[in-house]
């Protein structure tokens, strides 16, 4: 095929701009409507979606030919003018040429409703459907509008190694793989890296791949996600919840400005959204948020982390995000600066984040012990191999100061965000304890 010069190409979002003009257009096919001499053919180009229509009466009888031959998911190229919708914002070709550019074998999916388990197992195909495509388009933005607020807070985009020879949150969520020879980990998080860069940057952050091998079958669990960690210098757990606020509410408003499209497609209720955006978000204390909890009816353990249920409770009861902050240290990592409060429980200078509307957990984050002795003795109380960890202490060691930093799930932001079931949709080929195909 001929293809369109990248300067002449147009695409469907901008066809707004092109009503009355003849226009040609590379696409597929998605799906196709026949009313008597009319065909009306759903046509995607990656940039939008739009309807071609087709009279016989208007069209060479080799056209309509070809519109009566075109199957589902076909590649092709069309050509007519651009109309608007009488009513609505919505705008279609009036189709006068259509070429095949490849005639598409029967399509396995799309034709009747298919569960769940079918849809993963045909990932590649199912990609193609308008719900991916709105969700993993919010993801974009979520990821954009991160790299945007980081640059506009003068932190630098220092990534962090995905082999790494020590854990940084539990041992035993582990992925090992033989590196020449040796055992290495897949990263669960930048941020014991980040934590040396910020000694040199001031304030870092990293987008990553991580793995968890933890066997957890949730809606919100993959065994493979992207975070986002984010460490400061001179910075302390106060500042960080500040931080984090901005930073949510900016990735909420650039959603629900740029990716109105989107929403509406996952007919996505934003009410509870803009109230984040502009309230102030909930701070409590773990043991305040157990207490609340139990006068609400749940049997709850104080010396635990929240469960699934408490955190969407919470979420719930507030309807905006909730810091839970200070849970008890040994429910906590190793690296968190700790404290202990009037009745002697150790407890960690600490948040979760937990998202309303049953999106739960989204940031974890902390302040770091910055003294030498006091995280070593950590490290050897919960039997790490210190000689691992000798040049993370080593931060410790030059120029140690208070620092702090945080991580964000990048798939349960965009799972809030979409208001979709499960997180595996919020990811293009998710990786999760069962389904891993393709
Ligand atoms: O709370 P986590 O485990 O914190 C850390 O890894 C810190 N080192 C981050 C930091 O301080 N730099 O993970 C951070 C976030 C969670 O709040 C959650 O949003 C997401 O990562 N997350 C997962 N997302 C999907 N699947 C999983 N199995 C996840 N585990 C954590
Ligand atoms: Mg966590």
């Amino acid at each position: 095929m001929n293809l369109i010069p990248e300067d002449k190409k147009i695409f469907i979002k901008d066809l707004k701009d092109h009503v009355g003009e003849q226009v040609q257009l590379e696409c597929w096919m998605y799906n196709k409507r026949e009313s008597g001499k009319i065909s009306f053919l759903q046509l995607r180009d990656g940039s939008g979606f739009t309807q071609g229509v087709l009279e016989e009466k208007n069209v060479d009888a080799k056209v309509w030919k070809t519109s009566q031959d075109v199957t589902i998911e076909s590649s092709v190229l069309v050509s007519g003018e651009v109309s608007k919708h009488p009513k609505k914002d919505e705008y279609e070709i009036q189709i006068s040429d259509l070429e095949i550019i490849q005639l598409a074998e029967e399509y396995p999916i799309g034709k009747k409703d298919h569960g769940p388990e079918f849809l993963f197992e045909n990932r590649d195909l199912y990609l193609r459907s308008k719900t991916p495509w709105a969700v993993l388009r919010i993801r974009n933005q979520v990821f954009l509008s991160i790299t945007n607020f980081f640059y506009e807070e003068g932190f630098l985009r220092g990534d962090t190694p995905i082999l790494q020879p020590t854990s940084c949150e539990d041992t035993t969520e582990l992925f090992s793989v033989d590196y020449y020879g040796e055992p290495m980990y897949l990263s669960q998080s930048g941020q014991l890296y980040s934590e040396a860069a910020i000694m040199s940057f001031g304030k870092v952050y990293d987008f990553g791949p991580v793995f968890r091998a933890e066997k957890s079958k949730t809606r919100n669990h993959l065994s493979e996600f992207w975070m986002m960690d984010a460490e400061m210098a001179f910075y302390d757990q106060d500042m960080n919840e500040d931080l984090q606020e901005r930073l949510v509410k900016r990735i909420l408003k650039d959603a629900l400005e740029n990716c109105k499209l989107e929403l509406e497609i996952l007919e996505r209720d934003t009410t509870v959204m803009e109230q984040c955006v502009a309230k102030p978000f909930k701070r409590m204390k773990h043991f305040e948020a157990k207490k609340e909890l139990e006068e609400d009816g749940f049997s709850v353990d104080y010396n635990d982390d929240m469960t699934t249920e408490e955190e969407i409770a919470l979420g719930n009861k507030y309807g905006i995000p909730v810091f839970i902050e200070d849970y008890p240290f040994e429910v906590k990592s190793f690296y968190m600066k700790s404290y202990e409060d009037d009745k002697g429980v150790k407890r960690a200078r600490c948040a979760d984040l937990i998202a309303p509307e049953e999106a739960r957990e989204i940031i974890g984050g902390s302040q770091r012990e910055d003294d030498y002795d006091v995280l070593l003795k950590e490290l050897k109380e919960r039997d790490y191999p210190v000689s691992d960890y000798e040049w993370y202490l080593n931060i410790r060691k030059y120029g140690s100061v208070p620092h702090a930093g945080f991580g964000i799930g990048m798939e349960r932001m965009t799972r809030w965000i979409s208001g979709v079931h499960h997180i595996r949709e919020t990811i293009p080929f998710p990786r999760t304890t069962v389904l891993n195909r393709p």
